[in-house]
């Protein structure tokens, strides 16, 4: 058993030496949330990327988001702890797809949510994530767009935009995708009180049982401000260790079996100490790709 609190001394240490900052996902580990400076979802970890004014961020994540980082922070070493930690719905489109996508509609803008490899991000003309996803189609003003790579988060988009035709790849999160209607109506029924808050990349028929649907941050801030006192949770279960801090007191219950990210779950305080220390795990983005991404993040980060 290794002392976490002692670990957590050594990371800030190693870190303080580096003049690195350690962010991390609202999914990860809860050890690894504890030892971090920023914990956030996609877009606000996105934002302080940007502005970070450390030489070294380490990701605690998966590789999309160490690489939206590096697009974003050229000039800053960018540390993935585990390497193989990735995103199979990032997996689900190719640059390659993404280019005859668009070619198979031509003129219609094509939105990426940041869950895509940086290469997919270089031929898109705006990305989003789950926390802007309606705003960035919105800020658009056209009435036809292509979304990649979730097919569930473009049709929560088009819920939400009824006069904006929604065509969505084909792509999704297995996590999300494997919670059915029932398992939620079972939750409900257990817990009559509780308000329903789901993520965008469930399915539809999940997302329309829902009081809220909402980012992990959107979630985080949402439990904080309700006068409700219990909630079922239909995302990752890491983000169970920030809803308990966020609203100490409220009692949060996930859905039966467990929504487990298994990339997520990959990075582990020793991967984010060794890396740290060996300055191992660094992620790089050839730089045409980056500065070709960049235009599309940079439009996405602009819009809120
Ligand atoms: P957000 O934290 O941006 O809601 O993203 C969820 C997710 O699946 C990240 O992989
Ligand atoms: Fe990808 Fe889903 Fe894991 Fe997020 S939770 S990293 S979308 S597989």
């Amino acid at each position: 058993m290794i002392d976490i609190y002692a670990m957590h001394a050594e990371i800030a240490a190693l870190a303080k030496q580096r003049d690195a900052v350690i962010l991390a996902h609202n999914y990860q580990r809860a050890e690894v949330q504890d030892t971090a400076k920023h914990v956030g979802d996609s877009l606000g970890l996105s934002r302080i990327a940007a502005n970070t004014e450390a030489s070294v961020i380490v990701f605690a994540g998966v590789h999309f988001m160490a690489e939206t980082a590096k697009i974003l922070s050229p000039g800053k070493a960018v540390l993935l702890p585990e390497s193989g930690a990735g995103c199979p719905m990032a997996d689900m489109i190719t640059a390659k797809q993404a280019v005859a996508f668009k070619a198979a509609h031509p003129g219609v803008p094509l939105v990426t949510y940041v869950n895509s490899s940086a290469a997919v991000k270089a031929v898109t003309d705006i990305c989003c994530t789950s926390a802007n996803a309606v705003e960035v189609v919105r800020s658009l003003g056209v009435p036809r767009v292509l979304f990649a790579p979730d097919r569930n988060l473009g049709a929560w988009v088009a819920s939400q935009l009824p006069d904006v035709e929604v065509i969505a790849w084909d792509g999704f999160c297995p996590v999300h995708e494997a919670v059915s209607p029932e398992m939620v109506v079972e939750m409900m029924d257990l817990h009559p009180l509780a308000e329903i808050l789901t993520h965008p990349e469930c399915r539809p028929e999940v997302n329309a049982l829902a009081d809220a649907v909402l980012s992990t941050s959107g979630m985080l801030d949402h439990v904080a401000s309700s006068a409700a006192d219990e909630f079922v949770v239909v995302t990752e279960g890491g983000l169970l260790h920030g809803l308990a801090k966020a609203a100490p007191g409220k009692r949060f219950y996930g859905v039966e079996p467990k929504m487990v990210c298994r990339d997520m779950k990959l990075t582990t305080l020793e991967k984010v100490r060794d890396a740290l220390r060996d300055m191992t795990g660094e992620v790089t983005v050839p730089e045409d790709v980056r500065v070709a991404a960049l235009a599309s993040v940079e439009r996405m980060v602009s819009v809120g």
